[in-house]
């Protein structure tokens, strides 16, 4: 089991004008894969964003922060830009994988400029914001997610034939 972390980038859930689908989906869609040990529904910022994924990995060691939301092109859209501030290294072919397979669903899966990366033994993910886009990206992942985590942790050395 992994502990893990949700951030939901969203100004009008974080006013509480808009309940947070897309967070509670993500919760029940890793049920199987760890515990969610810190959620957060945050405003559109950069800072407020970048703070408690560092937060997340620093203080509290979580293996996995998914955030959603915040990915497209709209002005106040921040979460790839607070992603990248933190990490130590990127994880290219996570988002690569989800556009690639998203896009046979829909063209607009092009728009998210979701990215993937990892602050020390922290993995920090970026998922779109509507819960159709969560589904179906985590569906993508979910399959690898589970050895790619055991590997960073150090806890399997080596990558079985898949
Ligand atoms: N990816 C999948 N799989 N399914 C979707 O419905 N929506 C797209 C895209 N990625 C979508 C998707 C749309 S319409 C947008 S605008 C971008 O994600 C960015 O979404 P965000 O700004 O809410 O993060």
């Amino acid at each position: 089991m992994f502990s893990i972390g949700i951030i939901t980038a969203s100004d009008k859930g974080s006013r509480g004008e808009r309940e947070d689908a897309s967070g509670r989906l993500i919760a029940t869609m890793l049920q199987e894969l760890g515990e969610i040990k810190s959620y957060k529904v945050l405003a559109d910022d950069i800072d407020l964003i970048s703070r408690e994924m560092i937060r997340m990995a620093d203080e509290l060691g979580l293996d996995l922060v998914l955030t959603t939301g915040g990915t497209g092109l709209g002005p106040r859209d921040v979460t790839p830009e607070a992603t990248l501030a933190v990490v130590d290294r990127q994880v290219p072919g996570i988002a690569e994988a989800m556009r690639a397979k998203s896009m046979e669903i829909t063209s607009r899966a092009m728009l998210s400029r979701a990215v993937a990366g990892m602050r020390g033994k922290t993995l920090i993910i970026n998922l779109p914001g509507s819960p159709k886009g969560v589904r179906e990206c985590l569906e993508v992942i979910l399959p690898a997610l589970e050895h790619g985590l055991a590997i960073m942790k150090g806890e399997v050395a080596e990558c079985a034939r898949h």
